[in-house]
C-alpha cells in the first residue's frame, strides 16, 4: 500500500512481485526458484472451510496434469504453518469427496500471517474481505512475467479445468505466435494475428492455403491437437 492509501496491484506484463516464504514444502524464493517453469500462484481464504477445501482437493489431483504442462503450483492463505499442515493433514486422511480421497497435497501452501505477500499481490480486498485473501490466480511464465490474472469472491470456487486451458493457451500462443480464439480448446483453429490493414488478409492468405479470412481483421488457421500436445506437453 502507498502513502496515499491506495493499494498497489501487479497487472499482466509485470514482472512477478519477488519474495520469500515460510511453506508446508519448506521455504520458496519467488519466482526466482521457477525460472525455467510456468506457474500458478493462487490464494484462498482459510484453511478448513468447505469451498477452499473442494479447491485443493481438486487442484492436488489435477497437479500431475499441470506437471506434464511445465506448470508448478503454489498456493497461499493468510493462516499459519500449522493450520496449513493440520488443514492439508485433515483431507487426506478424512475427506472423501467427488471420488477423491487419500488426496496429498505435494504443492508448496505459503503462510501469511503478515499479509504481506498478499497485499503485494492485491490478494487482500477489503469490501470482500479484509482479513481474509480473495481467490486470486497469478499466471507466471518461466520469465517469472505475469500473463493472466484472475479474482474470484470468497464464495465461488475457481473452475480448474478453465485454468490448465489457459496454460495451454498462452503457451501455444508463445509457441506458434497465434492467439486463441473464445473457449479455444487444443484441435481448435487458431487466430492468425491481425493483418493491420485492409488488403494485408488477402494477400496472406494466397501465400498460406490452410489459411481462412471471416474478414480482413479476422483470419483463422488449423492447428493440429497432436501439434499442439507435442509442442507443450513434456513427454
Ligand atoms: C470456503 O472456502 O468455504 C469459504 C472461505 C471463506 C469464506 C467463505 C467460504
Amino acid at each position: 500500500m502507498n502513502i496515499d492509501n491506495q493499494v498497489s496491484m501487479p497487472r499482466i506484463g509485470d514482472k512477478a512481485p519477488s519474495f520469500k516464504a515460510v511453506t508446508t514444502q519448506g521455504e520458496i524464493n519467488f519466482p526466482e526458484q521457477y525460472a525455467d517453469s510456468w506457474v500458478i500462484l493462487f490464494s484462498h481464504p482459510a484453511d478448513f472451510t468447505p469451498v477452499c477445501t473442494s479447491e485443493f482437493m481438486t487442484f492436488a489431483s489435477l497437479e500431475q496434469q499441470f506437471e506434464k504442462a511445465n506448470c508448478k503450483l503454489v498456493g497461499l492463505s493468510v493462516d499459519g504453518l500449522y493450520s496449513h499442515i493440520a488443514w492439508l493433514r485433515t483431507i487426506k486422511e478424512k475427506i472423501e469427496y467427488k471420488g477423491m480421497k487419500n488426496v496429498e497435497i505435494k504443492f508448496p501452501l505459503i503462510e501469511d500471517i503478515t499479509m504481506e505477500v498478499a497485499h503485494k499481490y492485491g490478494m487482500i480486498q477489503p469490501g470482500e474481505s479484509s482479513t481474509k485473501a480473495v481467490r486470486a490466480v497469478f499466471v507466471i511464465d518461466p520469465k517469472g512475467i505475469i500473463r493472466a490474472i484472475i479474482y474470484y469472491p470468497l464464495s465461488l470456487g475457481r473452475n480448474f479445468d478453465e485454468l490448465y486451458r489457459i496454460i495451454v493457451a498462452l503457451q501455444t500462443a508463445d509457441a506458434f505466435a497465434i492467439a486463441t480464439p473464445a473457449d479455444w480448446r487444443p484441435g481448435d483453429d487458431v487466430i492468425v494475428p491481425p493483418a493491420g490493414s485492409c488488403g494485408v488478409a488477402s494477400e496472406r492468405m494466397a501465400g498460406q492455403q490452410d489459411m481462412t479470412c471471416h474478414d480482413w481483421f479476422f483470419c483463422t488457421k488449423p492447428i493440429a491437437k497432436e501439434t499442439v500436445l507435442n509442442t507443450i506437453l513434456k513427454k
